[in-house]
């Protein structure tokens, strides 16, 4: 079971939108991927139409006492072997808990390792704040994938989570390898050009070579969480996009595998 963290501590980058783009690219290639929702605001809940109200089970229930399980908390989506867990807004209040109950940064961890080989790919979308649910994802994770917005203020948020992914590392003493995926592109703005290049120049091998390119047609998100029709499952300029950065990070992947063998 591989886990990746989508995270970047920049709001609105598209961390969600791939988070689903590329959890239901694996599962149309017949992986079983859990989709977890870290992030209080629920967009990824939201896209799989569960309603705010009433507060679905989800995230929170892995840091009650005694904790629920992945397994019980897991529900099916639309898409064959695509299973999600919810976010709830009192997600929030975990924060300030976390004064008081020393251990909760591995609450979700110790979850992993109990759901050990029952999914293929754990995908954890995380929130844009630097906290205990990010922490909990970053100390989980087998890798971490940061989408990164292709405008010249993203690259401050790239440097930081850079910084926290270093952070990250010695605390656990075990790597966590990062990739960068360029996000929302626009090729016709200079802006756009410059900000790729300087990705590029800065973070090398790490970033993606290609980008996902600005397409309104991703906003759709109920579209991510469908079956696909009779199309090829990845209408969109976007979407086919992911498709091919999929396949980068699945070949990174097993890069990775064989490094650690
Ligand atoms: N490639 C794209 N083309 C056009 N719109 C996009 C693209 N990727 C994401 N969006 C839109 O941009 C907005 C932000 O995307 P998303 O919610 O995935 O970002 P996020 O990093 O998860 O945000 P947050 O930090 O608030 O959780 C959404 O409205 C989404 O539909
Ligand atoms: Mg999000």
């Amino acid at each position: 079971m591989r886990v990746w963290a989508i995270a970047n501590q920049k709001g609105g980058v598209g961390k969600t939108t791939t988070t689903l783009a590329l959890g239901r690219g694996l599962a149309l290639r017949g992986h079983r991927v859990l989709l977890v929702d870290l992030d209080p605001h629920a967009s990824l809940t939201r896209a799989f139409g569960v309603p705010a109200d009433p507060p679905p089970e989800g995230v929170l229930e892995l840091f009650s006492a005694p904790p629920q399980t992945l397994a019980e908390l897991a529900r099916p989506g639309a898409i064959e072997h695509l299973s999600f867990v919810c976010a709830q807004p009192a997600l929030a209040t975990l924060e300030r808990r976390s004064a008081n109950q020393p251990g909760l940064g591995l609450a979700l961890s110790q979850a992993l390792t109990r759901h050990s080989g029952q999914h293929d790919y754990v995908l954890l979308d995380c929130s844009p704040t630097l906290g205990l649910l990010m922490i909990n994802a970053l100390a989980a994770a087998d890798r971490v994938i940061i989408p990164t917005q292709t405008e010249p203020l993203a690259l401050h948020g790239l440097a930081g989570m850079c910084r926290t992914v270093e952070m990250v590392e010695r605390s656990r003493q075990r790597p966590l390898p990062a990739s960068v995926l360029p996000t929302l592109y626009d090729r016709r703005t200079r802006a756009g050009q410059d900000a790729l290049k300087k990705m590029q120049d800065d973070h090398g091998a790490l970033v993606w070579e290609d980008a996902i390119p600005v397409d309104t047609r991703i906003s759709n998100t109920e579209l991510l969480v469908q079956a696909p029709g009779e199309d090829s499952g990845y209408p969109g300029r976007a979407l086919s996009a992911y498709k091919r950065a999929l396949e980068w990070i699945l070949a990174e992947d097993q890069q990775l595998l064989e490094r650690a063998a």
